[in-house]
């Protein structure tokens, strides 16, 4: 297949996927919770100075405001026009709506044209390329001294367990890190527990893949 054709069924691809997923969102007036996810908490406050922070798959944009009221300069992206909508609506009430910039295209586009940022994260995006495209698509748009934070439902997670189609995407932190050159990049891959309260006081475990890289200044 010539490169051209390659990229042909590439963007069919993202335009399926980008049907797909406007069609679940305007399933519900929202889907996520509006909170922003724990991992991203995690890592993200400990950092004492903010700078540009990319957020792939930003969704319903609850982490790209997180970012915004903490200082950061967010661009912020979903393939999903319906999502950014919602995101940009979501940072409009909370005030924040200056310190980021939304974008309805996929997330390859975005970082072969812009950045580099000192942040860029990917919370639960799960691209049918797979996890370790991923890194290797999200590591040049970080800038030197940056952090890359990939946040992934990993294949032993009980919610993916019960979604066959997003279960074939999850993956394990430990299984991409080999993306990234030990020489540049400080990496941490962890598979991490956490539990949520449900509507009905049911307490849910999930099991998370969170791949931290810092790359050296
Ligand atoms: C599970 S949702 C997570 C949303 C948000 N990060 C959160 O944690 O609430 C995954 C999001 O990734 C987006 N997405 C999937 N593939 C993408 C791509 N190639 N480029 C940009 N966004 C993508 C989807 O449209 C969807 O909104």
């Amino acid at each position: 297949m010539t490169e051209k054709a390659d990229r042909t069924v590439a963007g069919a691809a993202a335009d399926d996927e980008r049907r797909a997923w406007d069609r679940r969102y305007r399933e519900r007036d929202r889907i996520w919770t509006g909170h922003p996810n724990t991992p991203l908490i995690d890592e993200v406050e400990p950092i004492v100075t903010p700078g540009s922070a990319l957020d792939v798959g930003c969704g319903e944009g609850a982490d790209a405001v997180w970012l915004a009221r903490n200082g950061w300069l967010v661009t912020a992206v979903d393939l999903s026009p319906v999502a950014v909508e919602r995101a940009l609506s979501h940072a409009e009430t909370a005030g924040v709506a200056q310190h980021v910039t939304f974008t309805d295209e996929d997330l390859e586009t975005v970082v072969g044209s812009r950045g580099p940022w000192n942040l860029v994260t990917s919370m639960y995006t799960h691209p049918a390329q797979g996890g370790r495209w991923l890194v290797e698509t999200l590591a040049p748009a970080v800038a030197p001294g940056g952090m890359l934070l990939v946040v992934a439902h990993h294949p032993t997670d009980p919610h993916a367990a019960e979604h066959p189609s997003l279960l074939a995407k999850t993956f394990a932190a430990e299984d991409v890190a080999g993306a990234l050159d030990r020489s540049v990049w400080e990496v941490s891959a962890t598979l991490r527990e956490r539990t949520t309260r449900e509507p009905n006081g049911r307490e849910r475990l999930w099991r998370d893949s969170v791949l931290v890289a810092r790359r050296h200044g």
